[in-house]
């Protein structure tokens, strides 16, 4: 145990993670260059083609020493680095005692440098700070050295200067990891304690737990007791990755390996979880991971009604490797059967929908999303609303509260003028507003549902890229909300109600039929698309009845003939007009839910 390093790589998001993570797989001969695809952690495809990371993966590595003159068992967790994925790196960093912080030399500390920096400080985590990418002719070490030192404190000679591109530095990288980082605390002597930090479905080999021994060991065949529902399941069988799935005899304490059990139901071992043995447990459970809320929620139907059972199977097992994937069954009048599905953000809910729709080949379509609402009834009672067709009636309401989202924005000087308009235009309150040297850490409490739109790509825009955001749920605050609904001959379309703020209503009240006007063909008779709120009409659009001429067949011949043709046409209409059934069209759906 004396010999095992474990550690977690956190960066703001494209500091070069995945690259400084290949290359020390590379240099500790874990794959050959020639197994090692362009990037190996990034394995998904989606990862691949969108170039980010989204699940933590681990690795074990063995590297020798040629300072110590010893070989070091590396367990190592790439992190994702996303806004919206920062629930892994928490979850990553529970199985470590180090953490290598990697800051790109050409952007200097971004929000989320800084975030995953303070999460690793008050884990206690020993932190080796690194700067990347030096071998770019942008990079701009002094500044960044000058940044560190005056914003998270370490001195230069504390950071070590890399490139994961050239390999430049990388040996003494993994020589401060073996030095400075310390071995695991636990006790092999100890009952076991294993944390389980990740779970996956496999097609071939069912459920797949990757799990970090805190105290004692785990062997092939051992009866396992999940703590937190005291189901008990034999071990089939154990390994490490080196990426390569390697099967072994045995897992020890401070190892981080996967485990593969008897497991029937891909619910059955949950991320978070301890597993003991069945034959001398351990008394206490490990301080799990924190139950992770969505923030978004958004209803999904499969387009071809019969991919029903299909796309429920899917989220199924998806929700076993994400523990932030929220789903309950859904029905609407015009989408069908379906589910309310929850997500940390936008981000996450499109790589669901993507991940879905190429890994079980279900076409899908997404309602508006939405944020959670907090209600207090007139007889006092709070409900929690996430579906705006769960709205209660406003004489039923007394109070309706919001989340608030705490944003830290942090840029450079000259962009602080248009990010405090855009925050304000957000419904924004500013907190508090710090400058470091030429950076500016902005503080502000924005409503969640105006960050989990476009305020990211908005903010990215009007800072040519240079303001990085990290933002966290902080509460529930009084709010003038309404829910709209649109009408289409009267016919309420559940599909399309939202849950929008006053001061917005009117405009998007407009907009939104104007969008719908132009999707439906004309019919027979007039369609009337109508905006509500509260059972008044704030916006109303007609598309115009198709004119046939009844009279074309009609060559010459009396007016009475006429007359009669289009009194029997009149007829029709008006019947048609009561039936005023109008089958709405997928587009319709598309254009007004897809963002795209
Ligand atoms: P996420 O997985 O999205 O969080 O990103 P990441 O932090 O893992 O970054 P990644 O390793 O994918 O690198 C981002 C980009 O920077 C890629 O295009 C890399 O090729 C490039 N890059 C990484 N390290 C270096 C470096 O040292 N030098 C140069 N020139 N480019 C680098």
């Amino acid at each position: 145990m004396k010999n095992i390093r474990n550690f977690s790589i956190i960066a703001h998001i494209d500091h070069g993670k995945s690259t400084i993570s290949d290359r020390l797989i590379q240099i500790c001969g874990g794959l050959t260059i020639r197994e090692m695809s362009a990037q190996v952690l990034d394995s998904m495809d989606i990862e691949k083609e969108r170039g980010i990371t989204i699940k933590a993966q681990s690795v074990t590595i063995n590297y020798v020493s040629k300072i110590q003159k010893k070989t070091f068992q590396l367990n190592f967790i790439d992190t994702p680095g996303h806004v919206n994925f920062s629930y892994e790196v928490l979850r990553s960093l529970n199985a470590c005692e180090g953490a290598v912080l990697i800051i790109d030399s050409t952007q200097g500390i971004e929000a989320q440098t800084l975030e995953n920096c303070k999460i690793a400080i008050d884990m206690k985590l020993k932190i080796i700070p690194v700067l990347n990418k030096i071998d770019l002719p942008t990079a701009n070490i002094s500044n960044s050295l000058n940044q560190i030192k005056n914003i998270i404190g370490f001195s230069p000679d504390q950071v070590l200067q890399c490139s994961g591109k050239t390999g430049f530095g990388i040996i003494d990288l993994l020589e401060k990891i073996v030095t400075d980082i310390p071995a695991p605390q636990g006790n092999p002597n100890k009952p076991l304690q294993a944390l389980v930090i990740d779970s996956w479905f496999d097609n071939y080999l069912g459920v797949v737990s990757l799990i970090c021994i805190k105290n004692g060991s785990l062997r092939k065949r051992d009866k396992i007791k999940v703590m937190s529902n005291s189901k008990i399941y034999t071990i089939e069988s154990i390994g490490l990755f080196t990426p390569k799935k390697i099967y072994c005899n045995m897992l020890r304490c401070g190892q981080v390996g996967w485990v593969i059990c008897n497991t029937k139901h891909v619910t059955d071992i949950l991320v978070g979880d301890t597993l003991t043995l069945n034959k001398n447990p351990a008394v206490n459970t490990l301080p799990g991971f924190k139950k992770i809320k969505p923030q978004i929620y958004a209803g999904l139907f499969p387009i071809d009604l019969t991919e029903y059972q299909n796309f429920k199977n899917g989220l199924i097992k998806l929700s076993l490797n994400d523990a932030s994937l929220y789903y309950e069954n859904e029905h609407s009048t015009s989408l069908g059967f379906g589910f309310r599905c929850g997500f940390l953000g936008l981000l996450h809910m499109e790589i669901v929908k993507e991940r879905l729709e190429r890994e079980y080949h279900i076409d899908l379509i997404s309602t508006a999303p939405n944020v959670i609402y907090e209600v207090e009834t007139l007889n006092n009672k709070i409900i929690y609303v996430d579906n705006p067709s769960k709205f209660p009636a406003l004489n039923k309401i007394k109070e309706i509260r919001e989340p608030i989202a705490k944003c830290n924005i942090f840029t450079p000087t000259k962009f602080v003028g248009s990010i405090i308009k855009l925050c304000t235009q957000k419904r924004g309150i500013q907190i508090n507003l710090t400058y470091h040297m030429n950076q500016v850490s902005i503080l502000y409490e924005i409503p969640m549902s105006e960050v989990i739109l476009n305020f990211f790509d908005e903010l990215k825009s009007i800072s040519s890229g240079y303001a990085s955001l990290e933002y966290n749920f902080l509460n529930f605050k009084k709010s003038d909300v309404v829910k709209l609904d649109i009408l289409i001959n009267s016919k309420k379309i559940d599909a399309l109600s939202c849950i929008i703020h006053k001061k917005n209503s009117q405009i998007y009240a407009k907009k939104i039929v104007h969008k719908i006007q132009s999707t439906i063909p004309r019919q027979q008779f007039d369609v009337i698309i109508q905006s509500v709120i509260n059972n008044i009409i704030i916006a109303r659009s007609t598309v115009k009845q198709l004119k046939k001429n009844v009279l074309s067949k009609c060559y010459g011949g009396d007016i009475s003939r006429k007359k009669k043709l289009l009194q029997k046409q009149k007829k029709g209409k008006k019947k048609l007009k009561k039936i005023g059934k109008i089958a709405i069209p997928q587009k319709t759906f598309f254009t007004i839910l897809n963002r795209h």
